[in-house]
């Protein structure tokens, strides 16, 4: 089976270029000007569009049992709309509950996501500790290709990481060549202000980031980041939302250590006015941890993503419908965290980064695909477009514009963050491993067609830090 994607620009992290694209059982066999269609292949003419490779969300969470229900976007239906969004790969988290074996929780993990559209992988999260625990993270670190763990600063009395497990997962992560990431955020002190003011009667979403203010989040990103440091490990802080949160990571930078930022879409784009909506649903269908922020943070965000701070735009994709919100009209602390993304994320970022020259189409694709294969071991399979890498193609129409919404969109739920907004730079086709799965309107996603990906440990990244450890 084979493509000729013929006539575009083709845009990688380096560099753009006029030319042909072949693809054969779903990998790129040819780049080049002028290329002849094979007998039998299909011919897709790029025109004046930019052939990019498929977006990569390094943070998803599909049908993710949490705060008593469950996403409600499945392996399936978050895939296909990332499809349709341009994004062709995703990284979801197997979240262990604690005390549950660590291989238990990702064989269930790994059935739910058979039903995938696109490719998959799995960071596991460490929400507890033991010898097991330990074992397990090898076996899934050498045989399964898991290379990234996550651990939980928050959600005290759930999937809370203690420092004691934290300190013996980056310990065991070094042990594994693979790369420990953090949700940042100090469980105790969000468990303690919540308290606080669900007792003064600020039971409405507008508790939510009163509970939750950037010091929090501060706090934890820099304790996670020297805790790595004496450990010698590089570190990734997951979604980060605050200034204080970037800012640590930036003297750290600055200090030689490596660590890795992520910014979502949401928090780059959505300020925390949504919060005192006197709508509940509207306020509620906010509700993600950390929550978004004043609107400073944000050009503070932008700035980090120019500055090289932040590596990766993700999405952190976990939808819960009204009626799942509603959990927490009378409590805010009961409210389903997390939002939904995977379909507008890359259209976001063109719109609010190349189109306002924060970033040039090459650092467009490097934030939305290259630095994630690299950092979490996909490269140069994914987010390159080379010669032997997989398929994952996107034709991307840098001047088409479509407005987001919640009635339009193709993500499993009935709310969208970035509701209204009417974007440039459209996904008119994506190609997952040579599949065209989005053209022109028309999601032709397949059920299953996604594949597990196993990731490499022991990358270049996590070579160098060994070197520094000596
Ligand atoms: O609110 C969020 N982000 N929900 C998903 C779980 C997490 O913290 O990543
Ligand atoms: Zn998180
Ligand atoms: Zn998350």
């Amino acid at each position: 089976m084979s493509t000729l994607i013929r006539g575009g620009t083709v845009v990688d992290a380096e560099t753009s270029c006029r030319a042909d694209l072949l693809v054969v059982d779903g990998r790129i066999a040819a780049i080049a000007e002028g290329l002849e269609a094979p007998s039998g292949a299909a011919v897709v003419d790029a025109g004046d569009r930019l052939v990019i490779p498929g977006g990569i969300d390094p943070h998803t969470h599909m049908q993710l049992p949490f705060m008593g229900t469950v996403a409600s976007d499945d392996f399936y239906t978050g895939t296909a709309a990332g499809l349709a969004g341009g994004t062709t790969s995703i990284v979801d988290f197997v979240i262990p509950n604690p005390q549950q074996s660590l291989m238990e929780a990702y064989t269930t993990w790994r059935g739910w996501a058979e039903k995938a559209a696109a490719d998959y992988g799995f960071h596991v999260a460490i929400t507890w500790w033991d010898e097991s625990v330990h074992a397990d993270m090898g076996t899934l670190a050498r045989e399964h290709g898991v290379a990234s763990f996550k651990h939980f600063m928050a959600y005290k009395n759930a999937i809370m990481c203690d420092d004691e497990a934290l300190v013996s997962s980056f310990t065991r992560c070094i042990e594994l060549g693979a790369l420990p990431t953090v949700h940042a955020e100090n469980g105790e002190l969000v468990f303690r202000l919540q308290k606080q003011l669900v007792a003064q009667g600020i039971t409405g979403p507008e508790g939510h980031p009163l509970s939750r203010p950037p010091a929090v989040e501060g706090e934890a990103a820099n304790r996670a980041i020297r805790i790595a440091e004496v450990l010698g490990t590089p570190l990734y802080v997951v979604h980060v939302s605050a200034e204080q949160a970037l800012e640590a990571i930036a003297r750290a930078r600055g200090e030689g250590q490596r660590v890795f930022g992520e910014v979502l879409a949401g928090h780059l784009l959505v300020d925390d006015s949504v919060y005192r909506n006197l709508d509940f649903t509207f306020a509620a269908g906010h509700v993600m941890s950390p929550p978004f922020r004043p609107r400073h943070h944000q050009d503070a965000l932008w700035a980090g993503l120019q500055a090289g701070h932040l590596h990766t735009t993700a999405t952190d994709h976990c939808c819960f419908c009204a009626p799942q919100k509603a959990a927490g009209r009378d409590n805010f602390t009961l409210i389903p965290n997390g939002c939904a993304g995977i379909e507008d994320r890359m259209s976001l970022l063109w719109h609010y980064g190349v189109g306002s020259g924060r970033l040039t189409p090459s650092e467009f694709v490097r934030v939305t695909s290259t630095n994630a294969a690299q950092i979490f071991g996909m490269y140069p399979r994914k987010g390159a477009i080379r010669i032997g890498a997989d398929a994952d193609l996107v034709l991307w129409d840098p001047v088409a514009t479509r407005t987001i919404s919640a009635s339009t969109h193709h993500q499993n739920v009935d709310f969208n963050i970035f509701e209204g907004r009417t974007v440039s730079g459209v996904a008119t086709h994506s190609f997952t491993r040579g599949l065209l799965a989005w053209a022109d309107g028309d999601l032709r996603a397949v059920r299953g067609h996604g594949q597990y990906l196993k990731r490499a440990t022991g990358g270049a990244y996590i070579e160098a830090s060994a070197k520094r450890r000596g």
